[in-house]
This record gives structure tokens, sequence and C-alpha cells, in this order.
């Protein structure tokens, strides 16, 4: 299966995911790696993998539903069948979504439905949960609210603060991440009743 990495930032689980894909029996090929702005370690990651790469600004178009459009379309050009959102911290919009319609997976670091949006981490941290994880889901027009594909659960220790607690559900999440893409990879997915099942 062809696959698109969306990033933002550091890019721990691209590169986990680029780890996989050196072997072909994962079944997932990291075939691009697009970003919302440059110069961050994420496309670093995917030049050193000689995975081609592309950046689409917001500020560099007219309005967020050009950005969206083309954001798609730079996306389109690599013939995904699968498109990994992996701390992309962008909302992607209802042109990009239609485009890929039940092919876009994000990851949150949380249990979902459980703080949703920029600060998973912290919100578990703050309300006081003694567990809280990461979860992998098909993205649909909410934020944080699709089918969910798999979760993973890590405990809150006592002398967390938000870095540490970060930190350990990244470990997990990565972990996750792998096996899950390799398999939506491998035996494909499908979604009913918000269920997703693997298998065609
Ligand atoms: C991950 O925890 C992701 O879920 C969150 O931001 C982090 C990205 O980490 N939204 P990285 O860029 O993959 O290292």
């Amino acid at each position: 299966a062809r696959v698109v990495v969306l990033v933002s930032g550091s890019g721990t689980n691209l590169q986990a995911l680029l780890d996989a894909a050196v072997d072909p029996a994962y079944g997932a090929a990291i075939v691009a790696v697009g970003a919302d702005r440059d110069g961050i370690e994420g496309l670093a990651r995917a030049d050193r993998s000689g995975v081609p790469t592309f950046v689409a600004k917001l500020k560099d178009y007219s309005s967020r539903d050009a950005w969206d459009v083309a954001l798609a379309d730079r996306v389109a050009a690599f013939d995904p069948d699968l498109v990994v959102l992996a701390g992309f911290m962008k909302l992607v919009g209802p042109a990009f979504l239609e485009r890929f319609a039940g092919r876009v997976v994000n990851t949150h670091p949380a249990l979902c439905p459980s703080f949703p949006g920029v600060n998973g981490p912290g919100d578990a941290l703050a309300y006081g949960v003694k567990v809280t994880g990461a979860t992998l889901f098909v993205v649909d027009a909410g934020v944080d609210t699709g089918p969910i594909v798999a979760q993973t659960v890590v405990p809150v220790e006592d002398d967390d603060d938000v870095a540490t607690l970060h930190e350990r559900i990244k470990v997990a999440e990565r972990r996750m991440l792998v096996t899950e893409v390799g398999r939506m990879a491998r035996e494909g997915f499908r979604i009913t009743d918000r269920k997703v099942r693997f298998g065609l």
C-alpha cells in the first residue's frame, strides 16, 4: 500500500513508520511526507530516508479552503492508498476529506473520546486520570471524533509532568501506529456503524 504521511513537528511517529517500511513484508511504503511548515525535524527524517517531501503553508493561500485543496492536490500527486496524520497540527478540511474519504488516519495522544484537541496529555494530567494512552482513528469532520482503529493504554505516574507523560504516551503510540498501519496496508479495512474492521 502507498502511504503519504503528514507531519508538523519532530516526526518520531514518522520515523517509526519509515523504519518499519524498510522491510517490504511490512506492506506499507512511505511514498511521500508532507508538512504545513518547513524547517522541522519530520521533513529532515524523510530527506534522510530518501522520501520525497512537500510543504503547504496555510499563509501562502488566500483562504483555509484554498490551502485545503492545495494540500489535497499535493497528497493526491502521490496516489496514496492511506494518508497518515502523524503529529500534523492542523485540521484537514472538507475538500481533503472528500478526496480521501475513509482513508485518512490520525493519532491522538489520549484515549478518545476523552481529552480531544491539542493538549491531550496536559488535559489528562490536569483531570487526574490514572490511565491515558493514544488513539488511532479514521479522520472525520470533527476534532478527534472519528471511528477508532486502535487504542493503547499508558499509566499516569504520581510524579508525571506533561513532558514525561507525553513521552510515555509517544512510546506506546509509535508501537501502535506501526502495528496498525501495517495491518491496514496488508489486510485493508472497512467501517460500518463507526466500527473499524480489518479485511476487505
Ligand atoms: C504525537 O504524540 C501526536 O499524537 C501528537 O503530537 C505528537 C507528535 O510527535 N499530536 P512526533 O512529531 O511524531 O514526534
